[in-house]
């Protein structure tokens, strides 16, 4: 049987944990900002309220859906990482990934904090697959999946909060997560 997520996971250098309301006015100012999400990513505009109710009323927060917040082991919050289960295929998760302080990037983060998330996911909630969209033109993401043993399945055309982008869609199957020693 499935276990559920703990409340964090841990990982060497990160701790990545359900978020609480007082994480509130840092959730919205990320999600308002074009510099947290970089160029290949469209800001998603949460508002104070809407993100308030999403933190208390669990929204954020499920089996189906979970977002974290993705912390130095110092306490310094850099982004977030999120997976959610389209409702037509509930045994295939997806992934998006946002180091929103830009300092924070080219360390090496994206890639732990990715990694760690995956195993949760097939070990603990027996996932088949992991898939993640990224913007064809986002070379710092690619580099990650194809390090964390992804495969580019198509490219197509999507939408990521109504900006219409054209991306790579990238898949991880149970198969090639058990025989990867990057997960040892
Ligand atoms: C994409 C993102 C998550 C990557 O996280 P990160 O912590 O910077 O990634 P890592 O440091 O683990 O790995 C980045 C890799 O990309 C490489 N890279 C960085 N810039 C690159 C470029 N312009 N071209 C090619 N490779 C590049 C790095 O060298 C590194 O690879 P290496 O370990 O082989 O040297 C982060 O840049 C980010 O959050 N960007 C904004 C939001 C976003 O685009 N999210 C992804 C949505 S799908």
């Amino acid at each position: 049987m499935a276990m559920i997520f703990s409340d964090k996971i841990m990982t060497p250098r990160l701790r990545m944990r359900r978020l609480v309301e007082q994480d509130l006015p840092l959730l919205v100012d990320w999600s308002n900002s074009e510099i947290a999400h970089g160029e290949y990513l469209t800001p998603d505009r949460i508002d104070g309220r809407d993100g308030r109710d999403n933190i208390v009323n669990g929204a954020y927060w499920h089996k189906q859906n979970r977002l974290f917040l993705i912390e130095l082991k110092n306490d310094q919050p850099i982004g977030t990482l999120h997976y959610w289960f389209r409702p037509e295929r509930r045994n295939c998760a997806v992934m998006a990934v946002k180091i929103a302080d830009p300092q924070q990037r080219n360390k090496g983060y994206g890639t732990e904090a990715q990694k760690n998330l995956i195993i949760q996911l097939f070990q603990r909630l027996r996932v088949e697959s992991v898939e993640m969209y990224t913007d064809i033109n986002n070379r710092p993401q690619q580099r990650c999946l194809i390090k964390l043993g992804f495969e580019l399945v198509e490219t197509l055309s999507y939408d990521d909060h109504q900006v219409k982008r054209v991306g790579h869609l990238f898949r991880i199957d149970a198969f090639t997560f058990a025989n990867n020693p990057v997960y040892r």
